[in-house]
């Protein structure tokens, strides 16, 4: 198997990058030929003004009559103004150029990432995604903004600049050049020197926003644990390192501007030197002189410039090659070409032989080994066994969260990696054990498979998952804002709320994993007489470790380090007098002995 098909971070090439860079530019062609025209009006201008200049002191030194000085000078001025104007122009366009890449990279990037299965998730690191996704983004607007636009102008300006001086004189600008080889010679390793820091500071960076984000999420656990001190000393060392290499960044960075401006220092030195002889000598009207002299000092800025596009190019480049990195992973689990179009499911499930481990077949041990299971449609299936025996990896199978190979999952007699994915999921919804609220509303929060739902469809989800108590103790009933940025809710409330919101896609199949967990007895009593209803002729998929959750079921296995252990109905498995009869004992006595100590210890 590829690195690609794993989800892992290919190795992506700047060409690569490239190339992918060059395509969302050739999405707006009509923008960079309009640029291209702006540009090479921009350059004229840019090349006129010294001789217009010239032109204007040259009438004064040969005592032209005054209307000619003033017709020479509004010229200067017209073309001053129009330069100006011109360049205004070709920057806004390249800008808004830069920024509507950036804004269609950001959307490909998040529709991507949506794209991708779960088990991307379990790579990658969430603080390297977000770093790729905010800091890369940013810099490869940067290189499609200020680089791109000097990368093309200056080089264009030199050319024309030069012709210009030639044609004034062309032993001045050879002597004027010399300088040049060398420079572009220090500003090509300064320029190595700052894409190492800044890839260096970008990692540096990555690594101390995912410790920031772990830390965050685990707050709990660190405070539990009074490991305060310890995270913050660790924290320190990352940040220490990420302060280092900044400084090696700054130091980088800070040296290109001393090396640029000692260029055009020396090149005005030059000129005075040779020049003042080539007037002296009367090779050279004054007049040109002046014009020599604003080329050079004209060039300083986009010298300067360069030493800082350089740099912002390179480091572009290499966040291209990030996000390029991110976008060639390609989904493992996608619509295969042979996919078949299904209209609707029934809801029949078959497992013949399935086995399956995390990581492909990379010696990972299995969680599932050679599972043969029949569900027939509207029937329910029970799920129990020990933590770590498979029932999640099972559950998380059926809609394909992960991978099976071939022929071994089937759901109304089609392999599932032949069912379109959106289909597969529109028609089963699985609660998983530990189920994310959005911050957002409670009935938005519900009525998230369908957004579009009536209310009175979430009133409904909400009463059938027994969450009406709750509802009318919420300051504002179903619009309470929940999730991280609201109230908090209890763990039992919590899997209620994703039960009803796999209950408003009103499924074909519905696999609760360990939903009910948080859930009190008597509760869950209720939410099954419910499911036994609104399920009737569905098919029902009840993980639990609590022999009580599967009671009901048609059928039902009880799973041993991935295996199907036993398997039966309730009172044959409770016959059969093996795990599951001892799993029903053991809990049966347990919630007698709770009983007893909820019922304030009388029975105890
Ligand atoms: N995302 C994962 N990546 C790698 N291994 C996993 C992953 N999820 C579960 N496992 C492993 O698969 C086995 C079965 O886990 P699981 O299905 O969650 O068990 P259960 O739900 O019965 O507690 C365990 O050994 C567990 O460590
Ligand atoms: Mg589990």
């Amino acid at each position: 198997m590829t690195a690609a098909a794993l989800d892992l971070p290919a190795p992506s090439g700047a060409r690569s990058a490239l190339r992918r860079l060059g395509r969302y530019i050739a999405r707006h062609p009509v923008y960079y030929g309009v640029w291209l025209v702006a540009l090479l009006l921009y350059v004229a201008g840019f090349v006129a003004l010294p001789l217009l200049v010239a032109s204007a002191i040259g009438a004064v030194l040969d005592g032209l009559p005054e209307a000619e000085v003033a017709r020479r000078v509004l010229w200067l001025a017209g073309v001053t103004l129009l330069t100006a104007a011109v360049r205004y122009y070709s920057r806004t366009l390249v800008f808004n150029a830069a920024r509507q890449i950036e804004y269609e990279l950001r959307n490909d990037i998040y529709s991507h990432l949506q794209r991708l299965p779960q088990s991307f998730y379990f790579r990658w690191r969430t603080g390297d995604l977000m770093s790729r996704c905010v800091n890369d983004i940013n810099s490869v607007r940067l290189l499609m903004g200020v680089g791109l636009m000097n990368m093309v102008q200056t080089p264009v300006l030199y050319v024309a600049v030069i012709v210009a001086m030639l044609a004034l004189n062309p032993r001045l600008t050879l002597w004027v050049l010399i300088p040049y080889p060398l420079f572009i010679l220090i500003a090509r390793l300064l320029g190595r020197s700052i894409h190492h820091w800044s890839l260096l500071s970008m990692e540096g960076l990555a690594n101390a926003s995912n410790m920031l984000q772990e830390t965050i999420s685990g707050i709990a656990v660190v405070k539990a644990y009074a490991m305060e001190r310890v995270t913050a000393a660790r924290f320190e060392d990352v940040n220490q390192e990420l302060y280092r290499r900044e400084l090696g960044l700054v130091r980088a960075n800070a040296a290109m501007p001393a090396v640029t401006s000692i260029l055009p220092a020396f090149a005005m030195c030059i000129i005075l030197w040779i020049g003042g002889e080539d007037i002296m000598a009367g090779r050279m009207r004054s007049e040109d002189f002046f014009a020599f002299a604003m080329y050079v000092f004209q060039l300083t800025f986009p010298t300067f410039l360069m030493g800082w596009v350089v740099a912002l190019v390179q480091r572009g480049a290499a966040s291209m090659q990030r996000i390029d990195e991110l976008l060639s992973v390609v989904p493992s689990i996608a619509d295969r070409p042979d996919a078949e179009p299904v209209s609707a499911i029934r809801g029949e499930i078959e497992l013949r032989g399935l086995s399956f481990a995390f990581g492909g077949e990379s010696g990972r041990e299995a969680a599932l080994r050679s599972i043969d299971l029949h569900v027939p449609a509207g029937s329910t299936l029970g799920v129990v066994g020990s933590v770590g025996s498979g029932k999640s990896t099972l559950a998380s199978l059926i809609p394909r969260l992960f991978e099976v190979e071939d022929g071994q999952l089937f759901v109304d007699g089609v392999d599932v990696n032949r069912i379109p994915l959106r289909t597969l999921r529109r028609h089963i919804a699985m609660v998983p054990q530990e189920s994310f609220l959005f911050s957002a509303t409670l009935a938005e929060n519900i009525a998230f498979g369908r957004p579009d739902a009536l209310r009175s469809e979430i009133e409904q989800a909400a009463r059938r998952a027994q969450l009406v108590q709750d509802v009318e103790d919420l300051p504002d009933g179903l619009d309470t804002i929940v999730g991280e940025r609201g109230v908090m809710l209890s763990g039992g409330q919590r899997q209620r709320t994703a039960l009803a919101r796999a209950l408003m896609l009103d499924p074909a199949i519905l696999i609760l994993d360990d939903t009910l967990s948080a859930v009190d007895a008597e509760t869950e009593t209720a939410i099954q007489r419910e499911l036994d209803r609104v399920f009737a002729g569905r098919t029902v998929v009840i993980v639990s470790s609590r022999v009580s959750a599967v009671r009901g079921a048609d059928q039902i296995v009880v799973l041993g380090e991935g295996r199907i252990v036993e398997r039966g109905t309730h009172a044959q498995l409770l016959a059969m007098g093996g795990l599951y009869a001892r799993l029903a004992r053991e809990q049966a006595e347990q919630a007698v002995y709770e009983a007893g100590v909820g019922g304030g210890g009388g029975a105890a």
